[in-house]
């Protein structure tokens, strides 16, 4: 796969651009996939036991059966280890091949430092500048693959970028609107440049601050600190979530997304042989195939098995369609996310 591609520099009317000549910029490879999902099963009707809902009322409303929870003496960093390991070998590199880590997270290991400080040290990396990125909840994998990939064009970086969540240990069990929508995982890819199994062709990403408050675990930083109160309510616990606005925002803002990274790249829907969209909700991926106008077999969904696993959900899903050979040399895939912020992201990957 070629691992250039000519792009002109020259803008017109700013003369710090008006470069007439092209420039050769590398096109950031994806070397590796992994993936990780913890052992406990947790379905429907086992959340039925613990509060007032039905596996009826959540297939219904989510298509969600089942979704897995790391156990007890699991923490974020085994799951982002356990796909980071898998992604590294699978790009046949070791640990030390590595030279630079991004983790997307909103379950972090402590509050601080990182999970990459966390994850730099258990894999023996050696000492390559690490760091998360968090609070964007379920886009932060695909906004952490644009940054991986300006590293890899610019500093000509190995990256290894982890999507992860352990969301069953920070969410409050009670509250049945958001406690059943929920699953731990993690997922990865290492960035590159070199031979690639993949290519990042291009990323499309926005946010409006403006709709933060359609999705907010508010309790915990400085406008509103964690108080014995907040514990004694379980504030600190609890996701708030206007669910018909994320909804409405998550279907326009994903096939909006899809559909801009498709006209920067001069490609069309057809072109496009599988779209793997964020896994949150099996009602919110039908409605963004049909506003793109795909068919079902050209969408991957593993909502149903999973659940929402946050930053997680993406590079997961991207593993698994690997793995099962969902994804052949040739395909054109497309990554769609959104998540709390409010943020949006796509990205193009050639195989
Ligand atoms: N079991 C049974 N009843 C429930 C449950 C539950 N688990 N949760 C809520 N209800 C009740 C509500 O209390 C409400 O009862 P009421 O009518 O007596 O007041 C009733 O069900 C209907 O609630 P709605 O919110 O209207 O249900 P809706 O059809 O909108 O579905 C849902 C809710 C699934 C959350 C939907 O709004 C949605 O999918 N929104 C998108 C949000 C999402 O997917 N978030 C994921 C996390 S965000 C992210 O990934 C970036």
């Amino acid at each position: 796969m070629s691992a250039s591609v000519a792009v002109s520099t020259a803008r017109a009317g700013h003369p710090r651009y008006a470069s007439p000549q092209a420039r050769e910029v590398r096109l950031a490879g994806i070397l590796g996939f992994g993936g990780y999902v913890p052992e406990r099963v947790v379905t429907n009707d086992d959340w039925a036991a613990l509060v007032d809902t039905t596996d009826e009322w959540i297939t219904t409303r989510t298509g969600i059966k089942r979704r897995r929870f790391a156990a007890d003496d699991e923490t974020t960093l085994d799951l982002a280890a356990a796909a980071a390991e898998r992604a590294i070998s699978n790009a046949g590199l070791e640990s030390g091949d590595i030279n630079e880590i991004i983790v997307a997270t909103d379950t972090p290991e402590v509050y601080t430092p990182d999970t990459a400080s966390f994850l730099q040290h258990r894999l023996g990396c050696g000492s390559v500048p690490s760091y998360d990125l968090a609070g964007s909840g379920c886009a932060g994998f695909v906004q952490a693959l644009d940054t991986a990939r300006t590293r890899v064009h610019f500093a000509s970086r190995r990256v290894l970028v982890v999507g992860v969540e352990l969301i069953s240990r920070l969410m409050s069990w009670k509250d049945r609107a958001t406690c059943v929508l929920f699953g731990d995982g993690a997922g990865a890819v290492v960035m590159g440049p070199g031979d690639a199994q993949a290519e990042v062709l291009d990323v499309v990403a926005g946010t409006d601050g403006s709709r933060w408050d359609i999705l907010t675990l508010r309790t915990g930083g400085t406008r509103h600190p964690f108080t014995a109160e907040a514990a004694a309510t379980g504030a600190h616990q609890k996701l708030e979530m206007k669910g018909g606005e994320v909804f409405r925002e998550a279907v326009r803002r994903m096939s909006e997304a899809v559909a801009d990274l498709l006209r920067r790249i001069d490609k069309t829907v057809a072109d496009v042989a599988l779209v793997i969209p964020h896994q949150a909700n099996k009602r919110i991926i039908d409605a963004v195939r049909q506003r793109l106008g795909v068919d079902e077999g050209r969408v991957y969904v593993i909502v149903h098995e999973y659940g929402n696993t946050g930053s997680a959900s993406v590079p997961l899903a991207l593993w698994m369609a690997r793995e099962e050979g969902a994804i052949k040399k040739g395909d054109l895939v497309a990554l769609t996310a959104f998540g709390a912020g409010f943020h949006w992201a796509a990205a193009a990957i050639q195989f």
